[in-house]
């Protein structure tokens, strides 16, 4: 079988074995009841003599949900729509483009296409997505490695990471406002200079409730700015509920990654959440993770720890927490229980 779900979908009417999860990993009830809503930011307030309510409304979401959306970002809707369709072309069509890229498993490689996730359920069952992965910073160094086709992929993803990373330093210090850290904390590029764009593509499932696009994680990264196309899908672990985030083509969803619920001590939360997918629409996703470089030590910071509130983790290197986290099967909870102090 062809390596890209894309590729194949269409000719099937039940989901392989192979894509099938066992009873209990299984999505479950597909209709998340509205229960609870994932905070909807709007960004502009923070410039426009709101910047302590913001961060407030940021702090009560990241501790809450760990997650959020951000509106009135100042990014192009322009860029963002280009940049949805050309992501979407990624995965259309014959595929012949694809198949020249590398496919390979090598976490090494800069840029790769492949079907089953690094964070593939523990039980070795295939996702129901295709993805790209590739690094993104410093962009001279990245870029010409990219896909070729769609012909605007380079200049367009070019423009659209420099642009996200310019949003995520804007959060990260609102983010390092409201948790008392010392200005420019996250400004550090050994802190936050790795970033790696994942294009997430969910072709429609024909049996839903038997597979998933992505099997329950938290990001093993600083923090992550993901762009929805118009199709549900994305949900997010809440007291033992899932809640769904409403699609929104103008909003970036972000979310706070298990570096984050280190170096802030427990105060912002690394939440868990999944994809699950639908019969009738492909869904995208174009999720920019800001991670650390391979050295840099996580651990919490001095400044939020004292006598009373001593460090719940012990100091780990970026490095080996990805390792960790890959050994253990995307398990972000159990790799963050091995850190407890
Ligand atoms: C991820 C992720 C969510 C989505 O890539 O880590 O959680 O909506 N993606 O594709
Ligand atoms: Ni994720």
């Amino acid at each position: 079988m062809d390596k890209l779900v894309s590729s194949w979908y269409s000719n099937v009417q039940r989901v392989p074995q192979d894509y099938i999860f066992p009873p209990e990993k299984r999505p479950g009830d597909l209709h998340v009841p509205v229960h609870e809503v994932i905070p909807v930011i709007d960004l502009s307030e923070a410039e426009q003599g709101y910047r302590t309510p913001t961060i407030q409304k940021i702090l009560k979401a990241a501790q809450e949900f760990g997650f959020f959306q951000v509106v009135n970002h100042g990014f192009s809707q322009n860029l963002m729509n280009e940049s949805m369709v050309v992501c979407k072309e990624l995965f259309e069509g014959s595929n012949e483009a694809n198949k020249k890229l590398d496919s390979s498993e090598d976490v090494s490689k800069s840029c790769r296409v492949k079907t089953c996730s690094l964070r593939c359920s523990p039980d070795k069952v295939h996702l129901w997505r295709d993805f790209l992965l590739h690094q993104c910073h410093p962009l001279e160094k990245w870029q010409h490695t990219w896909p070729q086709h769609p012909t605007r992929y380079q200049e367009c993803i070019g423009a659209y990471s420099v642009e996200v990373k310019k949003l995520a330093s804007r959060i990260l210090a609102l983010i390092c406002e409201g948790l008392g850290l010392k200005c420019g904390y996250f400004e550090d590029e050994q802190l936050s200079g790795r970033m790696v764009l994942s294009v997430n593509n969910y072709p429609p499932c024909p049996e839903p409730s038997l597979t998933l696009g992505l099997s329950k994680h938290a990001d093993s990264n600083l923090i992550t700015i993901l762009l929805q196309d118009g199709v549900c899908g994305l949900e997010v672990l809440k007291e033992d509920k899932w809640i769904g985030v409403e699609p929104n083509p103008h909003a970036f969803v972000v979310n706070m990654g298990c570096f984050l619920q280190v170096i802030s001590n427990n105060k912002l939360k690394a939440a868990e959440h999944r994809v699950v997918t639908n019969p009738n629409t492909a869904r995208t996703s174009i999720a920019f993770f800001i991670a650390s470089l391979e050295d840099r030590i996580i651990e919490p910071a001095k400044e939020l720890t004292n006598e009373l509130h001593p460090p719940i983790y012990k100091p780990i290197k970026a490095n080996d927490f990805m390792t960790q986290f890959l050994a253990m099967d995307a398990d972000s909870g159990a790799v963050l229980r091995s850190l407890l102090a």
